[in-house]
């Protein structure tokens, strides 16, 4: 059974999908609780029933090498082994081999064996590729990681196979590693976990563990699920999620419970130094520090390994619901913050806000919220400053207006009026940079929630916008001193916020296409909003509601299609599809041969057969990449096709 990951985008790189396994689907991101069969806090089937735990991970070689759980194993299978019915994942003894060195194992004998187990995920014996190694030792530790994939995928038969990536902290040999272990089909299908990184985790070093983990995702195949091993402190968590790591495994809840230390999502406290428990779950709720240090040692890891594990499935819980709700940015950057060297991430962050922005959906129904230390950060802000930048072209002088009176069209129409009738631009200062006035009541800038600007941002926005208006060969001008001037027209504000939201999502070709001829608009004669945008009599537009932003009408998509050249704002199909999607049926990805890169999921598109003609027009609902990489699942959302009987195949 062909593995099967289908997956959704929420912010940054992050994604909510679904592992199916044959032992059931995991819904991630998930972590799987490492399980030491000789060494047991909780066990397997607790977890399942008292913490929510999916899944598990275990390890081949430790069992392969004691003799009586070896035998059992054989004959029970793994899953009767340890006592979960659920799906399991090995691991190869890599990690041991890292730990007690030079440990005689056969790359060949431990695919084999975990398949003969039955586990539903095996791993390789991949080479650990430690932070100290130089350039080239990495580069070859890439390349033997690679060869024994390829050994000894055929021993995998029919199990999913877990092809790790290693490259030392070198991005580069990250990503070519990556770009490699994406080629490879194990028959039963593969995720790729995130190697070598546990030495980079105990010296807390978070900025090099993010640019490897960017890096990685910069190579890997959207198709698959990415593990990162040995992550599992809560406090990392919505980190390496917002990176794009879907499945984790972690020993961390039963190694610290050892130390007696209790994990947290702001860190990590030793029981000593404890005076009461900071914490409700059920295994602190009816206890103090000073019972726990009079139970016997075993009990007491016992107690903490529950505390930590309910601790760290807490957080998973709290990612998910944020990913769901669009916090997932919020709950990253509050976590980031906990601690000096988490926050040096956010610096990396940053570096990759272009890396960043590529996967996050154009539009939500829920707004976006920028807090006052990471705004800037916020790949929405990279966007909005980008298709602000590259798709309008204003002629006049810009201005700034007063933030405090948003919403504009209520509070300042009649400035805006007087200023647009002397051929001035406003803008309003925000977190996302200065925006175009007409944007007010689209997304992301109608729904963004964000801290008062103080006089300083104001300054600052006021050099950005000087910036715009150098880069559009304009200037900037008081408000004030522009409306001493004659009015030289009278501005008509409905059509410009029309001609402005559609540049912004389409383009300024694309606008200027769709608005020639003789334009009406209809408006809700209740708020005065646009609803409906018609040019020489065709329906070219509807507003939606939630976000404020255009939804393409075949008319529309025709003009476009005419005036921009291919591949710009289309997604192209086999033509057995494109009958398909005339008829107004979804495209599906396994059918895509070409899609235009500078397409986000969410963004409006044109669906086009190999000769370019025009078939439908739909939201795309995926990256451009997965549009072309993924053998399951839409790509588009059909809205409107030209009907299977228009459409003739080449
Ligand atoms: N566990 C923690 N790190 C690693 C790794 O790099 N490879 C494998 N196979 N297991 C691990
Ligand atoms: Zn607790």
């Amino acid at each position: 059974m062909p593995i099967q990951f289908e997956a959704t985008h929420t912010e940054g790189l992050s994604r909510l999908g679904t592992l199916k396994t044959p032992h059931g689907a995991i819904q991630t991101p998930a972590l799987l609780p490492v399980i030491n069969p000789n060494l047991l806090l909780i066990d397997p089937a607790t977890m399942q029933d008292d913490h929510g735990v999916q899944a598990v991970i275990t390890n081949a070689y430790i069992i392969k090498t004691d003799d009586a759980l070896h035998e059992r194993t054989l004959e029970q299978g793994v899953h009767d082994a340890i006592g979960f019915n659920g799906p399991i994942m090995t691991d190869s003894g890599t990690f041991q081999d890292y730990v007690y060195g030079d440990l005689d194992l056969d790359p060949h004998d431990i695919v084999d064996f975990q398949r003969r187990i039955g586990t539903d995920i095996g791993t390789i014996l991949d080479i650990f590729s430690t932070p100290d190694r130089s350039k080239n030792q990495a580069r070859q530790d890439v390349d033997e990681t690679t060869q024994r994939a390829k050994e000894t995928l055929p021993k995998a038969h029919d199990m999913t196979l877990a092809l790790p990536i290693q490259g030392a902290t070198y991005p580069q040999e990250r990503e070519r590693a990556a770009r490699h272990a994406s080629q490879l089909e194990p028959p039963g299908g593969a995720i790729h976990p995130i190697g070598g990184v546990v030495p980079l985790m105990e010296d807390q070093r978070y900025a090099t563990l993010t640019r490897i983990i960017l890096a990685a995702k910069r190579g890997l195949t959207p198709k698959r699920a990415v593990h990162l091993f040995g992550a599992g402190h809560p406090q990392m968590l919505p980190l390496a999620v917002y990176l794009g790591c879907d499945l984790f495994d972690s020993a961390a809840y039963a190694k610290f419970a050892h130390d007696e230390r209790l994990l947290f999502p702001w860190g990590t406290v030793h029981l000593n130094d404890l005076d009461e428990l900071p914490c409700t779950c059920p295994a602190c709720h009816d206890t103090t520090p000073d019972e726990l240090n009079n139970q016997p040692p075993y009990e007491r890891a016992q107690t903490l390994a529950h505390h930590n594990l309910h601790a760290t499935m807490q957080e998973m819980k709290r990612i998910r619901q944020a990913q769901r709700e669009g916090r997932l940015f919020d709950l990253v950057t509050e976590r980031l913050t906990t601690h000096p060297h988490l926050a040096r991430a956010l610096t990396v962050l940053q570096e990759h806000t272009p890396q960043l922005e590529q996967q996050e959906p154009t539009s939500s129904k829920r707004g976006i919220q920028l807090l006052e230390h990471t705004y800037t950060t916020h790949p929405q802000t990279h966007r909005a400053h980008d298709r602000i930048e590259t798709r309008f072209h204003p002629r006049g002088p810009l201005t700034l207006l007063d933030p405090t009176q948003r919403p504009f069209t209520a509070n300042a129409q009649d400035t805006v009026q007087a200023l647009r009738d002397r051929g001035t631009h406003p803008f309003f200062p925000s977190r996302l940079g200065p925006v175009p006035y007409d944007l007010d009541e689209a997304y992301p800038f109608s729904q963004c929630l964000e801290p008062p600007l103080t006089h300083d941002h104001l300054q600052q926005q006021a050099k950005k916008l000087e910036h715009l208006a150098q880069h559009w060969d304009t200037t900037t001008i008081e408000p004030q001193t522009a409306l001493e001037e004659e009015p030289t027209h009278d501005a008509d504000l409905t059509h410009e916020r029309v001609e402005a939201t559609a540049a912004y999502q389409f383009g300024p070709h694309a606008a200027t296409a769709l608005l020639e001829g003789t334009i009406r608009i209809e408006t809700s004669p209740r708020t005065g909003r646009v609803r409906t945008v018609h040019a020489n009599d065709e329906h070219i537009l509807s507003r939606r509601a939630y976000d404020g932003l255009f939804t393409l009408k075949l008319a529309g998509a025709r003009r476009i299609h005419e005036a921009i050249d291919a591949p710009r704002l289309r997604i192209q199909v086999q033509p057995d599809s494109a009958l398909f999607n005339a008829d107004g049926k979804t495209v599906f990805a396994k059918f895509t041969l070409a899609c235009d890169q500078s397409l986000r999921p969410g963004d409006e598109c044109l669906i086009v057969d190999p000769d370019d003609t025009l078939v439908a027009c739909g939201r795309l609902t995926v990256t451009p990449q997965e549009a072309l990489e993924l053998e399951h699942g839409p790509a588009a959302k059909v809205r409107e096709g030209i009907g299977k009987d228009a459409y003739k195949a080449p």
